[in-house]
């Protein structure tokens, strides 16, 4: 395993799920680590300290360190005090995994405004408040001199990336967080902090009740939430210092560095078309109509199994 000792990570949402494995595993490699979780409800109602206090339990009798952290990711404030706190109890931040996530499932014609906000907010806000604190942290070592190494790696999804039915607020959420990689990756790069992104595939309470994940099986567990975490351990390390803006797609033991937009057919012209001559040609060039394959097909494409709906 890559060595990480003397780093410090924050974990967000790392009280239960992927999450948990993240920061158990970063504390394997020796990282010290801030486990952040509200512990909120699936639908992100509610605070509970106790899944953060007992994922810190459970690093400190593997012999690691940890400390706990409540605040709500998507508070602007409230993710400054987090950063401020990996600074205070441990001296400095390295890495930071963005991951907290809730999940408010609903067709659009029936989505209230509150399950839009509420998702868009979590996720989105989650990721641009902790990244712009832990930012502004890397920048000031590097203008003092410092050769930074720092590490963001964001939480995407399958559904953000190959778009899922029923959850518009969700995978719009996620792939944003995709898109958010791509331009902080470029921006970041100047400090020396690396930008990357999962699109993570586990068995949680978040998926358990969606689809039909079947319980573990025998052997080696392709769902279980712990596959997610050593792509994580091995961007933390120093050797992948020059991997930015990836945004991988884990399923069991296969990750798949995706390629995000990629240019298609292309409807070129010297000069600005003429809506009739380009009608013609876009009916002539798809002649079966042109639909996305959705998240499913995806999946399958990037080396995962398919899942079914319950
Ligand atoms: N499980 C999967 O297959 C899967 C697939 C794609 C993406 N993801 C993403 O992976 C991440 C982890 O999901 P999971 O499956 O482990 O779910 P989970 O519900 O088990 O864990 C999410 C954790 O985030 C915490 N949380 C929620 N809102 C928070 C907030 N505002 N501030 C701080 N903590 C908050 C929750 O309390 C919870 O412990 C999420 O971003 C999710 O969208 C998961």
């Amino acid at each position: 395993m890559p060595k990480l000792t003397g780093k410090v990570a924050i974990v967000t949402g790392a009280g239960r799920g992927i999450g948990r494995a993240h920061a158990l595993a970063l504390a394997e490699a020796g990282a010290k680590v801030v486990v952040n979780d509200l512990g909120a409800a699936l639908s992100g109602e509610g605070h509970d300290a106790t899944p953060a206090q007992q994922v810190v339990a459970e690093i400190e009798r593997q012999g690691g360190e940890a400390v706990g952290n409540g605040e709500n990711v998507a508070d602007f404030t409230g993710a400054e005090r987090m950063i401020r706190q990996a600074i205070d109890e441990f001296g400095r931040l390295d890495i930071l995994v963005n991951n907290a996530g809730i999940l408010r499932d609903r067709m659009l014609v029936n989505m209230t405004e509150d399950e839009w906000d509420a998702v868009i907010s979590v996720h989105l806000k989650g990721h641009f408040a902790p990244t712009r604190h832990a930012a502004a942290h890397w920048r000031e070592r590097a203008k003092a001199g410092e050769e930074v190494r720092g590490r963001v790696i964001n939480t995407s999804s399958p559904s953000g990336v190959f778009g899922n039915v029923g959850q518009a607020n969700y995978g719009a959420a996620k792939a944003g967080i995709a898109g958010f990689t791509l331009i902080v990756a470029q921006e970041l790069q100047r400090y020396g902090v690396t930008v990357n992104c999962l699109a993570p595939n586990a068995r949680t309470r978040m998926t358990e009740d969606v689809f039909d994940m079947g319980g573990p099986s025998e052997g080696f567990d392709p769902l279980d939430p712990s596959n997610m975490s050593p792509l994580v351990v091995a961007l933390s390390a120093d050797e992948t210092q020059n991997i930015t803006g990836q945004v991988f797609h884990v399923w069991g033991g296969a990750i798949n560095a995706l390629q995000g937009w990629s240019a298609g057919e292309l409807f070129a012209a010297d000069e600005r078309w003429d809506a009739d001559a380009l009608l013609a040609e876009l009916t002539e060039r798809f002649p079966d109509g042109a639909t996305p394959p959705g998240m499913i097909a995806g999946m399958q494409a990037a080396g995962g199994r398919s899942l079914r709906a319950q």
